[in-house]
């Protein structure tokens, strides 16, 4: 007999019917018992028999198999709650799959009140909170209509290595010692910024890719160790193509998967950076007008600065990263006056968050190797860093220049919750541990051993 979706009962009176799914919570009434079987698709009322074999050891969370009729409940029975609260399953067998230990916290409420490292541990527990389907289900709508846009534009997604070369986007690298190369370390990207920008080189034109990326900085709410960029690239593009199209797609989005949601301001509006500050003091300011929890206020800040003073030693640092294009061609203004060079730079802010960031890149290398000079690399530097891209910007390269939008930033505030944490399958503590497995945790004298690896013992 083939499975029925618990969702699927509401149409099915008089049907004998398969189901199989967790024990939501039990009732014994005296002559029969009422469990509430909950699958991925919803939850329906199944009445059972006392003289069912086994039927009064059943507890919550154990796994069942369950046939009998779908039967109409009577009126005054109805439960307007729920999908299927106008019919009930009359059991006939009930066949236990698994048994479950009581779970150590309650999986039916919003969950917020719990303690998270104990939700984080029990993960695999934690996941079948309502909230947490329904975050990794909207999760899963956006990133397959994001998909299913940029293709329709002519987009190509593309995979970017994992194991991979330091990139500078400001953050500490997680690195992973190469065990053929005793004292070389692969780094996790960053971003794809360079193969990205490769892809253009390469003639790929548009690309995207949900791609992760890693950063060892501190975690907050709002960041995590691992994270999602929607990540795209164009050639032959101004700034305000790539503004474009970002805006019509979260347009898009918000229409399809978020249709409560009101935009308050389209085209979104682009704010120069110097405005920004003048007027909020701030790079990623709130524009809402109201309280209303369904308003979402994106806005374009544009024309950022392409140079700031270093905070630690002497000289200049980028304001986004080095491949920016600054708004000037004359490499003498940008090496005699850094400070008041503006870039091809924008970032996206949504009710007071930044939720991506891009610019339009260099492609000119003597532009670039200038760029790297005001920024204080030596030529060997340069070269020993940066000489791929140099060397590929000398093979034909088209203007070109793209985004990348965090998508788990984006999710938690659309689906108005305040820690990331809430929106991604397999969260790392603030602390950066993954509690569930146990990472990070040492490896074995052995691997050390075959990675040439030592460690100090800490005095
Ligand atoms: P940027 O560094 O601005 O740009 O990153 C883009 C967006 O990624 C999100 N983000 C994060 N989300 C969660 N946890 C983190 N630790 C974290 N760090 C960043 C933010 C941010 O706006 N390569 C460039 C893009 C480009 O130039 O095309 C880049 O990565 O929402």
């Amino acid at each position: 007999m083939k499975r029925t979706l618990i969702a699927e009962t509401a149409n099915c009176s008089g049907q004998k019917i398969k189901l199989n799914g967790w024990v939501n919570s039990y009732r014994d009434h005296g002559g029969v018992i009422f469990i509430d079987l909950r699958d991925r698709s919803g939850i329906v009322q199944v009445v059972c028999s006392k003289e069912l074999p086994q039927i009064e050891l059943i507890r919550p969370e154990w796994v069942l198999e369950v046939i009998g009729e779908v039967k109409d409940r009577p009126a005054k029975m109805v439960n307007e709650k729920i999908a299927t609260g106008r019919v009930e399953v009359k059991a006939e067998s009930v066949a236990v799959l698994s048994a479950a230990e009581i779970p150590p916290f309650d999986l039916k409420e919003d969950g917020y009140q719990i303690n998270e490292e104990i939700r984080l541990k029990y993960r695999y527990l934690d996941l079948r909170r309502p909230r947490l389907q329904r975050n990794l289900t909207y999760r899963h709508k956006v990133f397959s209509l994001m998909r299913q846009i940029l293709d329709e534009q002519g987009f190509r997604e593309v995979d970017t290595p994992i194991l991979a070369r330091s990139t500078p986007e400001g953050a500490r690298d997680f690195v992973v010692p190469a065990r053929q190369y005793p004292g070389s370390f692969y780094a996790l990207p960053q971003s794809p910024q360079q193969y990205k920008q490769m892809l253009m080189v390469g003639g790929l034109e548009r690309y995207f890719q949900i791609a992760r990326c890693f950063r060892d900085e501190d975690f907050r709410a709002d960041r995590q160790a691992e994270f999602l960029q929607l990540d795209l690239e164009m050639s032959f593009v101004e700034q305000e193509d790539i503004l474009s199209l970002i805006e019509n797609l979260f347009r898009q989005v918000i229409e399809k998967v978020f249709p409560e949601k009101k935009i308050q301001k389209f085209p979104f509006p682009r704010l120069p950076y110097d405005q920004a500050m003048k007027e909020y003091k701030s790079d990623r300011p709130d524009l809402r007008k109201d309280q209303d929890p369904q308003e979402l206020a994106f806005a374009f800040v544009v024309d950022f600065p392409m140079f700031e003073k270093q905070t630690e030693r002497k000289g200049w640092a980028p304001v986004h990263h080095p491949f920016t294009r600054p708004q000037t061609d004359s490499i003498d203004q940008v090496k005699q006056n850094p400070g008041d060079i503006k870039a091809f730079q924008y970032d996206l802010v949504l009710n007071g968050s930044e939720i991506g960031g891009g610019s339009l890149r260099i492609y000119r290398p003597d532009m670039l190797q200038a760029v790297f000079q005001v920024l204080g690399h030596q030529d060997e530097e340069i070269r020993n860093n940066f000489g791929h891209l140099l060397e590929a910007f000398q093979y034909g390269v088209p203007p070109h220049g793209g985004i990348a939008i965090g998508l788990d930033r984006f999710l938690s505030i659309v689906l108005d919750e305040k820690n990331i944490r809430e929106v991604i399958p397999f969260p790392k503590t603030e602390a950066g541990r993954e509690l569930m497995t146990g990472a990070p945790a040492p490896i074995t004298p052995e691997q050390l051993k075959e990675l040439n690896l030592e460690f100090k013992k800490k005095k």
